[in-house]
């Protein structure tokens, strides 16, 4: 059976199709702690399952635990992607994102399973470039042993919303980073663009007016 990635700034999500019209979605923040190995017990960190990567003295807590560990012990998480590409700033994103993609997506039920990846569109108001991004996952998946294939992400809107519709209408993806649009008609897209600001810029926003921090603001 196929599968459907979605690696966003905040979230990375799969999603597969079971028995009958039941589609199962597995997801993870997009998020790393790095904490001092002394602060915890490794063998607490195995049997709970959490995504971790340890290197001498440090390890690296990864995804959903990311988030929940920066709560617990008051430290900022670092995030592998800014503005719905791979961040340029964070020279670890590359191995955190294989890693939590790995957890989501799974080990393919046979060798060549076909994933969708969703990728962004061009974004309209800056010079960032998707291109950079949208291979380096597909070769992530396809590294795990899965046959690739990249669709725009306002058109995965369009073919998840507008079934009803001929596939015709206006697909619009707002995430943490990115807003993505696009325009289909009989599920081809005509237009196509992104605009590289999303629930992350509102937050900053809200933050600088309010002077409340960042992370409380966040949802
Ligand atoms: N209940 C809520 N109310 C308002 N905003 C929310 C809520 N839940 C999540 N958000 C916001 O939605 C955004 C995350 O959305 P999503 O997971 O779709 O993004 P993403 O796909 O990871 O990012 P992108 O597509 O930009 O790379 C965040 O900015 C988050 O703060
Ligand atoms: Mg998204």
């Amino acid at each position: 059976m196929a599968k459907g990635l979605d690696v966003g700034t905040m979230n990375i999500i799969s999603a597969e199709k079971g028995k009958g019209d039941s589609i199962s979605f597995a997801q993870q923040r997009n998020a790393f702690l790095e904490m001092e190995a002394g602060d915890l017990a490794q063998n607490m960190l195995d049997s709970a399952k959490i995504l971790y990567t340890q290197k001498d003295n440090m390890i690296n807590v990864l995804g959903e635990d990311a988030f929940k560990f920066s709560n617990v012990f008051n430290k900022s998480i670092r995030r592998p992607m800014k503005q719905g590409i791979i961040s340029p700033d964070e020279k670890e994103s590359i191995p955190m994102i294989k890693l939590i993609i790995e957890r989501v997506l799974g080990k393919p039920e046979k060798e060549g399973e076909i994933v969708y990846i969703s990728v962004p569109a061009s974004p309209v108001d800056s010079k960032v470039n998707v291109l950079y991004h949208s291979k380096t996952v597909e070769a992530l998946a396809k590294r795990f042993g899965y046959q690739t294939h990249l669709i725009d992400e306002g058109l995965a809107v369009v073919f998840s919303e507008l079934g009803d519709f001929n596939f015709t209408g206006i697909g619009i993806s707002v995430g943490a980073g990115m807003t993505n649009i696009t325009v289909a008609y009989l599920a081809t897209p005509v237009v196509s663009f992104s605009i590289a600001r999303g629930g992350d810029w509102m937050d900053e926003q809200v933050s600088s007016a309010t002077g409340v921090a960042n992370e409380r603001i966040t949802q």
